[in-house]
């Protein structure tokens, strides 16, 4: 598979197989996310690898979130049942003193985001899937993982081999929406 086939072809895969996923792919996904770009090639992220199926159950039931916050029309994750049932959840944090903030663009949030992207084409090239997982408590989940206060979680994991097949994706917006040429509009 090329690489803009792998692009395109990637797709969020929110359902699990029961079939485990090898030690040797959790490791050859970790590789594609450390080469990942980063701000001054500072490498703000940690990850935690989670098999513990009790903990992975915690993540689906904190996949929610507060309806001050919540999307319109949002009602509950549509990962909440691939957290629990994916072998493997990886936990993306970043350390946002360790990347840069200019003009009050934080990149910490750029880093993870590329990194997640690395994750993501990397699993799919594997025959797994996965989803970025955005939505979700930080302040209760923060406990659950020891990880220090200064620390945000920006993104949960599920990897596994996809129930079903998936082709499609949602649409995207045409080019002619989202392309200028020159200027602004
Ligand atoms: C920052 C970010 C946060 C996301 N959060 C969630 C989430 O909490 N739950 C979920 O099921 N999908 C989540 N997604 C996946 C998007 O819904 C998905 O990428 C989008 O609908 C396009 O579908 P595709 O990935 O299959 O092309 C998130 C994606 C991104 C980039």
């Amino acid at each position: 598979m090329d690489i803009i086939e792998a692009i395109i072809t990637r797709r969020s895969m929110r359902r699990f197989s029961e079939k485990p996923v090898a030690e040797t792919l959790v490791q050859s996904l970790l590789e594609a996310v450390r080469m990942s770009p980063s701000w001054a090639n500072m490498q703000c992220w940690r990850f935690i690898v989670v098999r513990d199926p009790a903990t992975k159950e915690k993540f689906s039931e904190l996949s929610y979130v507060e309806s001050f916050f919540a999307p319109k029309g949002y009602k509950a994750n549509p990962s909440k049942k691939g957290l629990a049932e994916a072998p493997v959840v990886i936990v993306a944090c970043a350390d946002p003193s360790q990347s840069g903030v200019l003009w009050n663009q934080h990149y910490y949030m750029t880093d993870i985001g590329i990194a997640a992207q690395s994750l993501m084409l990397a699993a799919h090239g594997l025959g797994l899937g996965t989803v970025f997982v955005g939505v979700f408590d930080e302040e209760k989940l923060r406990p659950l993982l020891n990880i220090p206060a200064h620390i945000r979680i920006v993104g949960l994991f599920p990897v596994g081999y996809p129930r079903d097949e998936k082709k499609e994706g949602p649409p995207r917006k045409s080019l002619d929406e989202i392309v200028f040429h020159e200027k602004w509009g």
